[in-house]
């Protein structure tokens, strides 16, 4: 039998990624949420895990003397429950080096645009105004270099006629919520790796856009 797989996910808001992860556990999904812990007390994504019955912590990163003391306080809150993985599920803070060392080669992140493009805020807008026909997410090994680490998989929706900004991000939010608890799974599951190659899936390496997913449904 798979060992079971602890994750901590890390939330500053809505937590409707969090939400699509919660929904695809069971029997047969080794990965278990033992932790919730947002840097803020009025992310919604708290209610969601307390009605899920997982146990939620705050840390509020405005009563730390920096972002040192704040992330120090974070690696301790997170290893107390002795985590395989943790998952930064709309987590807007950036962390320190020593954070993303101490978790390297545990530590997801999802970002809403089809990296390297985009890197930062306003991913939606500014697919738009470059004129891009393809837009997306993805789900990469966090680095030091800010959502610039491995790909693990990426979700692609095409860009309509007429979108908006906000048209475009529900569209990629089908794609977040397909993709991350895609990728929790694979890395519970024993199958995904970060080695010295790069990502492995079943032992075989990844493209560099990681696997790529295209056959979404384009509304909710
Ligand atoms: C998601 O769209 C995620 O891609 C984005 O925050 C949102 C959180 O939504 N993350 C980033 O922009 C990180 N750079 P959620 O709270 O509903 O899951």
């Amino acid at each position: 039998m798979v060992q079971p797989c602890n994750v901590v996910v890390l939330i500053s808001g809505s937590g409707s990624n969090l939400q699509a992860l919660i929904d695809s556990l069971g029997e047969d999904n080794p990965a278990r949420i033992c932790a919730v812990i947002s840097n803020r007390a009025d992310a919604y994504g708290l209610t969601r895990a307390q009605n899920a019955g997982i146990a939620t912590a705050v840390l509020d990163h405005k009563t730390f003397a920096g972002r040192e003391a704040f992330d120090a306080a974070l690696i301790e809150a997170i290893d107390a429950h002795q985590p395989d993985l943790v998952v930064l599920a709309g987590f807007m803070r950036i962390l320190t080096p020593g954070f993303v060392q101490h978790y390297a080669g545990r530590l997801f992140n999802i970002h809403p645009s089809l990296l390297p493009k985009y890197k930062g805020m306003h991913t939606h807008q500014r697919a738009l105004e470059a004129g891009d026909a393809e837009h997306g997410c993805s789900v990469h090994f966090v680095t030091e270099e800010l959502d610039g680490g491995p790909l693990v998989v990426q979700a692609v929706v095409p860009v309509q006629p007429g979108d908006s900004a906000e048209t475009l991000a529900s569209r990629v939010q089908i794609g977040e919520h397909r993709i991350y608890p895609l990728a929790v799974r694979w890395f519970a599951e024993g199958r995904l790796r970060l080695t010295s190659r790069g990502v492995e899936l079943d032992g075989t390496p990844l493209p560099a856009s990681g696997q790529q997913i295209r056959d979404l449904p384009l509304s909710h």
